[in-house]
């Protein structure tokens, strides 16, 4: 019997058993994932910020949110861990908002730089920052965030990662406190910029504001979340509130997906082929614009600060369900996850 012939409720009946066949198969593919990888352990925990070095190293998760809201969690995705650099674009697609993409691009460019992510250079024509991925580029960014003072600021900031994440969310006071007194580096990159014109006289509280967005206590289910937000548009898909204008998603899509892995960044476009920021805690968050956002958490680190595991998985995932953007092929499985809300507005299609 055709598909028309049939009445809507079988229809639908029938849709929804195969939604539940995609839905265990995802399911399935992230464990065995979690599974192949959980007993690598290579990499080291990051100790330049010594509270970094006290988590336990077996931790492991993988998260995968839709860009309508389906969540696939497998491992300890309600393990918290402290944000770091994941933060970077998200303060970034703030930073736009609150000046426009003119006055963000005259203090900080959109270049890969090929360097570390604690590189001091800054580009030598115009003095900025090479991208606001790297340290120098997210402390320029962390510069542009307005409100009257540093707790105005830390609440305004804090308020978009909980938009973003759809749940009220905390600074570890520990991490901040040691990334306050260990941050040297990131100290001597603010005052050649405060040399150059690129940040403003308030750079110190500035400083503070991004130890602390630094210190923002997240989970491997929120990295997905926030992933899916941004594959969604700007407006988190689980609670349907706006995290980020649209005009802005590209901007900040564009910018994680040249510049978000550092000096790994051609080589993770190479093998992985999705924008992605990586956090020396061990978060990564992958997008899969229009469909999805990835949450991998594992602490331990490789040379170039990005969780080992978190590479594998992210490699074997979209080996598996053909997430490489610059291939025209896609798993089944993805496709077809999205199939009922599609079919939601018209249910005699397909
Ligand atoms: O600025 C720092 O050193 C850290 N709070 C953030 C660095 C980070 O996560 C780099 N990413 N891999």
């Amino acid at each position: 019997m055709g598909i028309t012939d049939r009445p809507i409720d079988d229809e639908l009946d029938g849709l929804l058993a195969k939604t539940r066949d995609r839905v265990s198969a995802i399911h399935d593919v992230l464990a065995g994932i979690l599974e192949r990888y959980s007993g690598l352990d290579e990499g080291e925990l990051a100790s330049y910020i010594p509270e970094l070095a006290r988590v336990d190293p077996a931790l492991f998760s993988i998260s995968m949110v839709t860009a309508d809201g389906r969540s696939f969690d497998v491992g300890d995705h309600n393990a918290s861990f402290t944000i770091q650099s994941v933060s970077k674009p998200f303060v970034y697609g703030m930073a736009l908002a609150d000046h426009g993409l003119d006055a963000v691009m005259a203090r900080v460019g959109v270049e890969p730089s090929g360097d570390a992510f604690n590189s001091v250079l800054l580009d030598e024509e115009s003095n900025r920052p090479f991208n606001p991925m790297v340290n120098a580029g997210a402390i320029a960014t962390t510069d542009l965030i307005t409100g009257v003072d540093l707790s105005e600021r830390t609440r305004r900031l804090t308020g978009m990662m909980e938009r973003y994440c759809g749940r009220e969310l905390r600074v570890d006071n520990a991490v901040f406190m040691s990334e306050r007194a260990t941050g040297h580096r990131n100290r001597a990159m603010a005052n050649l910029m405060l040399a150059t014109g690129m940040v403003g006289p308030g750079i110190d509280e500035s400083l503070d504001l991004y130890f602390q967005q630094c210190s923002v206590l997240v989970t491997g289910h929120d990295l997905a979340v926030m992933g899916a937000t941004l594959a969604n548009g700007g407006v988190n898909p689980v609670t349907g509130v706006e995290a980020i204008p649209a005009e802005h998603v590209k901007h900040v899509l564009s910018v994680i997906g040249t510049c978000g892995m550092y000096d790994y960044a051609g080589g993770w476009s190479f093998r992985v082929g999705l924008p992605a920021k990586s956090g020396v805690s061990g978060g990564l968050v992958a997008i899969v614009p229009g469909r999805l956002g990835i949450g991998v958490y594992s602490p331990l680190l490789d040379a170039h600060g990005h969780s080992v595991r978190g590479v594998r998985v992210c490699e074997d995932l979209s080996d598996r369900l053909g997430l490489h953007l610059m291939e025209p092929r896609r798993s089944d499985l993805i496709t077809d996850l999205l199939a009922p809300r599609r079919l939601s507005g018209n249910s005699r299609s397909d």
